[in-house]
């Protein structure tokens, strides 16, 4: 790809324009360098494009003054300053657990615009989320008889549903499938009398108006994440009937459009998934439902960038092996899960300009002490040479903003970029590079002598 801006009109080519020019101009600004050699990079006007699309291809759809909160999976990139500009693209927040709530309250997100649903919840994050309002999905019976206690003792702004898993089947990836019919999330529907038990769980509780299903994430066809939502949009329509009344007022259909990590193109589209839900489920959209949802990957994969320096260019076995410092700890699914997470690698050179030269068969690894801290294995690209670059590309979701601290690596800085006026990159700092007297600290250091203080060789008692 060109380091010019691409004039085509291919919103992925430009992105890759973007990203090359963001890459030169991280050396040229000693963002990464011989003694920075790792960098996280963001897109800040992809990012925006995505939020945008998601609101428009729901806006095409939807019936008009239907209320939709596009809440952004906190999970997929817990960074205050992201979940900021989101905030401000006006995408709300999903969160599930106290650290992402406290992420998303620090990026300004109001309570009317968060929900809550992890499947572990203590009794004091239900209290908190009640009494800051946050709309939060019940996962099982127990956590409901929770909420019947909580609720029963004052009132709560909060807008409060229950999970269903609507039990449809599962995707390519086992792990991210949260609709198989034993997953640990919600109440699982096709079970022997669920169904009948969700829908007198909500006739004797007037104060339940939600209802959620998240059918999975990365390698669920959309035609089945439609199905769930389908599957949660007749549960609704059922207790409405037999409540008698539009109990029900909102459905919270969940994140998971999966995302291309093979090309550059973006697909599927919001406004293709937007087009198959309006088709298997068009009364979803219809204004008697307000709606929730909770993409993750879909808003961000695209948009990031890992960026690593080539320390060491060798040769073992006849293969060319470029030891890069992005390995486990910035991409630990590919790591341990190659076949299902693959990720594109891009070559620069050691001025961050895109390499060009033949194919050379090779392997990327990471820094990691151990055999398989493999970026890329076998992969045919211009051959990485010392002090290169190699760029992991797609990996602003579920990647270098979940450190994985193997090795005590630290976790590298992040940037955002966007264009300045003088058409150069300018750079904007989202979090810093780990130091390493933060790695120490977080690994005890303040108890350095604790365990051979309290337990003294001496009078240690034997168990
Ligand atoms: C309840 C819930 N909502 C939303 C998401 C986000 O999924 P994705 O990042 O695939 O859009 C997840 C992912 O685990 C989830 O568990």
């Amino acid at each position: 790809m060109s380091e010019d801006t691409d004039m085509s009109g291919d919103p992925g080519a430009q992105r890759a324009a973007r990203r090359d020019r963001a890459v030169r101009a991280a050396v040229e600004q000693g963002l990464l360098g011989p003694g920075t050699p790792i960098v996280g990079l963001l897109d800040v006007t992809g990012i925006r494009e995505s939020a945008a699309a998601l609101r428009s291809a729901f806006e095409a759809v939807t019936a008009p003054g239907t209320p939709v909160l596009h809440a952004f999976a906190v999970k997929a990139s817990p960074l205050v300053p992201v979940l900021r500009l989101l905030h401000e693209a006006g995408i709300g927040a999903e969160v599930a657990s106290p650290g992402e709530l406290a992420l998303a309250r620090a990026a300004g997100v109001p309570a009317g615009r968060t929900v809550l649903d992890s499947p572990a919840k203590t009794p004091d994050e239900l209290r908190e989320a009640l009494a800051l309002g946050i709309a939060l999905n019940a996962d099982n019976p127990q956590e409901l008889e929770r909420l019947d206690g909580l609720v029963s003792r004052g009132a709560s702004a909060s807008p409060l549903g229950i999970r269903v898993n609507p039990q449809v089947g599962g995707g390519s990836i086992e792990a991210l499938s949260t609709a198989t019919a034993t997953s640990k999330f919600g109440v699982a529907l096709r079970d022997e009398g669920a169904r009948e038990w969700v829908v007198r769980a909500y006739l004797d509780r007037p104060w339940l108006t939600r209802l959620h299903a998240h059918t999975g994430s990365q390698g669920i066809p959309l035609a089945l994440m439609a199905e769930g939502v389908r599957e949660a949009y007749a549960l609704a329509e059922e207790i409405n009937e037999r409540a008698g009344r539009r109990q029900v007022d909102t459905l919270d259909i969940g994140g998971g459009l999966p995302v291309n990590f093979a090309s550059e193109e973006t697909a599927p589209t919001y406004a293709a998934y937007a087009r198959v839900l309006s088709e298997t489920v068009p009364g979803l959209f219809d204004g008697r439902y307000g709606l929730v949802t909770e993409f993750g990957r879909s808003l961000l994969a695209k948009h990031g960038t890992v960026v690593a320096r080539v320390e060491y260019a060798k040769s073992a076995g006849g293969r060319p092996v470029a030891v890069t410092h992005a390995g486990v700890q910035v991409a630990t699914r590919t790591v341990y899960a190659p076949q299902a997470w693959p990720l594109r690698i891009a070559a620069y050179d050691g001025k961050g300009l895109p390499k060009t030269g033949p194919d050379v068969v090779q392997d990327v690894a990471g820094p990691a002490c151990f055999a398989g801290d493999l970026l890329a294995v076998g992969r045919a690209m211009p051959l990485l040479a010392q002090g290169d670059y190699a760029a992991a590309l797609d990996t602003g979701a579920y990647y270098f903003a979940h450190h994985y601290a193997y090795n005590s690596l630290a976790r590298p800085a992040v940037y955002g970029f966007a264009g300045g006026g003088d058409g150069g990159v300018v750079f904007a700092p989202v979090r810093r590079a780990q130091a390493v007297e933060e790695i120490v600290a977080e690994a005890g250091g303040e108890y350095g002598d604790s365990l051979t203080v309290a337990f003294r060789r001496d009078d240690a008692g034997a168990l």
